[in-house]
């Protein structure tokens, strides 16, 4: 099997939705990432065979992110690209897309990543009003336009947005998260202590300059008067006591997940470039990483959802031929704290490995104070679309800069669904 290089990767920085990037769609800001993605890799654009890219909640004007970003890159029109929606995992997706390209040898040369604006959701009509309006468009003369919307009441003007919720279960990611921690007996206490060390961790890495080289910064168009440098939701004063303070959101009453311990709404893009070994090589390219193996999987979302990592990760490290005590560095995507902190209960239980996962051992013990580094979701933020793509970036490059030789990554998505993905160094 040809091994998949990961040459690099970028983000660019993240935004709390409303802010910096108020008045972008997520196709500008896939367009950012790439663009200087090829740029900074000086590869030749022709060389790039398809681009395929995460999206969570996609445009209606332009759902095929991944070719409009072709077409607005200025990369050859030739090059075919196409949109991938796994939830979360969206862009880990891609990147498994874009090695299973590889692997095959139908590519040598591929870019993978997500976009997602939050400040940019489709805001709906409901059914009746889309009909009036669809009636009114073919209606003939002023009167027979009228009589078209006789039927719409007032309710039907009320917009109709995108809820973060499940369509089976009803229950929002907020709630769903709440079930867990109270299953889980994770307390309030631990999850604000989880996310105060995402925020510290993530403004520490910031200060050290250990993302320059997979965060770019953008000058947001179209008037190109705000410069981001760096992501705009980490809070280095943040504090124990502040976080203990704030109000719980999806269970007000007896809740313990609040704004400071999920993680936020927010705009941004992430893109990485993958070559097959054997044409980085010839071509003098130095590879930041490779994907040895990937593992997606799927639990049932009315039981506890968020916790589809933990049967992901068994069969990734199957598949790599690796145990967990062999990995060095681990990227845990933060939904919640609350989620991490659970996944790891579970991952660590022989119970839960009997019951759920029809294994004997359990998948192993995971010390929460080794994973995110660098921070995580909380502090940094989640583009949905993105996040997978940042974190495999991430992982690599704590990989170089440790000399580990593997890493890992794990991504809870919307479904039940999961993803484990393992990295090594050379
Ligand atoms: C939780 C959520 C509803 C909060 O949204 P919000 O109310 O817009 O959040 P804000 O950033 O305004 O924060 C609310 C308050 O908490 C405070 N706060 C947030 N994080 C804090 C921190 N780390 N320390 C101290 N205060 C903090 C804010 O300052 C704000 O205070 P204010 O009301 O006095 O201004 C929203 O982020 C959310 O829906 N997150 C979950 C997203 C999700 O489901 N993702 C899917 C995961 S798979």
């Amino acid at each position: 099997m040809p091994r998949v290089a990961i040459i690099r990767g970028l983000r660019t920085p993240f935004a709390k939705s409303g802010t910096s990037y108020a008045r972008l769609t997520a196709l500008d800001l896939g367009k950012l990432a790439v663009s200087e993605l090829i740029e900074r890799s000086e590869i030749d654009p022709k060389t790039v065979q398809e681009v395929i890219f995460g999206n969570v909640i996609p445009s209606v004007k332009a759902p095929n992110i991944a070719r409009e970003i072709v077409l607005g890159t200025g990369l050859p029109r030739q090059i075919p690209g196409y949109t991938v929606g796994k939830a979360c995992a969206s862009a880990n997706q891609a990147i498994a897309a874009a090695a299973d390209m590889i692997y095959r040898g139908y590519a040598d040369t591929v870019i993978a990543g997500g976009s997602e604006s939050l400040s940019d959701v489709p805001i709906l009509f409901s059914r009746n009003m889309a009909e009036a309006f669809t009636g009114a468009a073919k209606a003939k003369g002023v009167a027979g336009k009228l009589g078209a919307f006789k039927r719409v009441r007032p309710k039907d003007l009320v917009p109709d947005t995108p809820a973060i919720a499940e369509s089976a279960t009803g229950l929002t990611m907020g709630e769903s998260a709440e079930k867990m921690a109270k299953e889980n007996h994770i307390s309030r206490e631990a999850q604000d202590k989880f996310a105060l060390q995402s925020h510290q961790r993530a403004a520490a890495a910031t200060s050290s300059g250990r993302f320059k080289d997979e965060e770019m910064t953008v000058v947001v168009p179209p008037s190109y008067d705000t410069i981001v440098e760096s992501d705009n939701l980490i809070r280095s004063d943040s504090t124990l006591e502040a976080l203990s303070k704030l109000r719980p959101v999806f269970d007000r009453k007896y809740g313990t997940i609040t704004a400071g311990n999920s993680s936020p709404l927010t705009d941004g893009a992430a893109a990485v470039l993958l070559m097959s070994e054997e044409k980085a090589k010839a071509e003098g390219f130095k590879p930041i990483g490779y994907l040895k193996s990937y593992a997606f999987a799927a639990t049932d979302p009315f039981d506890q959802l968020l916790q589809g990592p933990v049967f992901a990760l068994p069969v990734a490290l199957e598949r790599a031929g690796i145990a967990l005590k062999d990995i060095g560095v681990i990227e845990m995507h933060e939904a919640f704290a609350a989620q991490v902190l659970s996944n790891i209960q579970w991952m660590g239980s022989k119970k839960i490995a009997q019951e759920k996962l029809g294994r004997s051992e359990p998948v192993g013990d995971i010390d929460p104070e080794k994973i995110n580094r660098t921070g995580g979701s909380i502090a940094l933020g989640h583009p949905f679309g993105a996040t997978g793509s940042r974190i495999v970036t991430t992982v690599c490059n704590e990989l170089q800069r440790t000399g580990e030789q593997y890493g890992l990554v794990t991504v809870c998505a919307a479904g039940g669904m999961g993803v484990a993905m393992v990295l090594e160094r050379e």
